[in-house]
């Protein structure tokens, strides 16, 4: 059960390419501003050096933005939250040393945060809607991880099931670039397979065992797909994109699905969340729902802007080690790869 003690939390994300800073009050968003870096669209994929570059440009700018709208003084702030890991380590930095030399100019405690964590404990804001019941389920699905967590409380958490190659936002954001289309992939494609038939094509889906994942072969199994039509038609490609894109979302989501009902049922848990960048995806949040009423689950889905990266996530993980006094030290450095 959370305690209430009126705290000021600031938090900021810069793990890969959006800077963010957010403001909460106990477990209520008060802001939550984040800069996209639209510098990487034009090389189809996440530049390090330069997301690294703009993290530096933007953290102040962001910062003075959260507070201003949150309407609230730095003198006013309980203590500073910040990503730890996993992440670039270049974008990492920037934010550890911004939240270091903050906390340390402010004499107030510092409290580091693991950024999967974050997606996961984002279902703990308080939005007025119920919040998921321990135990749960979090299928967390962003760019750069695809998982199945069991959650026993806010920091026991299982790693049950993970991808063993590409991450789904990595599928998505590569068939994406296979057709010709803008980084991020994973919302254009979201957004074509709107006006798509997805089951105009079918593409071979991996067979592992367990809860882990596979989502290598899906994406060349439709790089071969197209490159044969492509033989036939130049612009099979261009003819179908809907259809396209409607079928291997289709595909991608039918695979994400199938895991989480097995884990539902072997585990006997009907309490189950989404997470992270995928899972703003409009017809894997449909899915969630059909699946939902079959197996009487009581589902939790983030808000689009608490989907995506975004330091309010950062933010409710730092009051939760804050009521907990939880708290890092000056010497915290980043970590690249997951703790999980
Ligand atoms: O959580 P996130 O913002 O960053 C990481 O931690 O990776 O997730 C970004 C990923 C990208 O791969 C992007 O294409 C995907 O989430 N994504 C989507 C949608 N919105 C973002 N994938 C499918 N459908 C969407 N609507
Ligand atoms: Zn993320």
């Amino acid at each position: 059960m959370i305690n209430y003690m009126n705290t000021y939390i600031l938090a900021i994300e810069s793990s890969c390419d959006d800077t963010s800073a957010a403001v909460l009050h106990d477990n209520k968003l008060l802001s939550n501003v984040i800069s996209n870096q639209s510098v990487h669209a034009q090389y189809g994929g996440v530049v390090p050096e330069l997301a690294s570059r703009a993290h530096q440009q933007n953290i102040i700018p962001v910062v003075h933005a959260a507070l201003a709208q949150a309407n609230i003084k730095k003198e006013q702030l309980s203590a500073m939250a910040f990503t730890r890991g996993p992440g670039l380590l270049g974008s990492l930095l920037v934010g550890v040393s911004f939240a270091k030399s903050f906390a340390y100019a402010l004499n107030i405690p510092l409290i580091e945060v693991d950024h999967l964590q974050a997606h996961i404990l984002s279902h703990f804001i308080d939005r007025g809607l119920p919040m998921p019941q321990f135990p749960f389920l979090c299928l967390c699905v962003s760019g750069g991880h695809t998982q199945i967590v069991k959650v026993n409380d806010y920091f026991d958490m299982q790693l049950i099931g993970n991808t063993i190659d590409d991450a789904a936002g990595e599928a998505f954001d590569k068939v994406a670039k296979i057709l010709d289309l803008p980084y991020p992939g994973g919302p254009v494609v979201d957004k074509l397979a709107k006006e798509g038939n997805a089951d105009a094509f079918s593409f071979s889906q991996a067979n592992i065992a367990g809860y882990d994942y596979s989502f290598s072969g899906l994406k060349t199994s439709f790089l071969y797909f197209l490159r044969d039509r492509l033989k036939e038609n130049p612009n099979f490609a261009q003819d179908n994109k809907n259809d396209l894109c409607a079928s291997i979302q289709k595909a991608i989501v039918n695979s994400l699905m199938a895991k989480l009902i097995k884990a539902s049922n072997d585990l006997g848990i009907n309490e189950i969340a989404i997470a992270g960048g995928v899972s703003a995806n409009s017809h894997l949040q449909q899915t969630l729902k059909e699946l939902a009423e079959k197996h009487s689950w009581n589902i939790y889905i983030p808000s689009l802007q608490l989907s995506t990266d975004n330091a309010a996530m950062i933010g409710i993980v730092g009051y939760l080690k804050y009521i907990n006094q939880q708290f890092s030290n000056i010497s915290a450095v980043p970590y690249t790869q997951s703790l999980m």
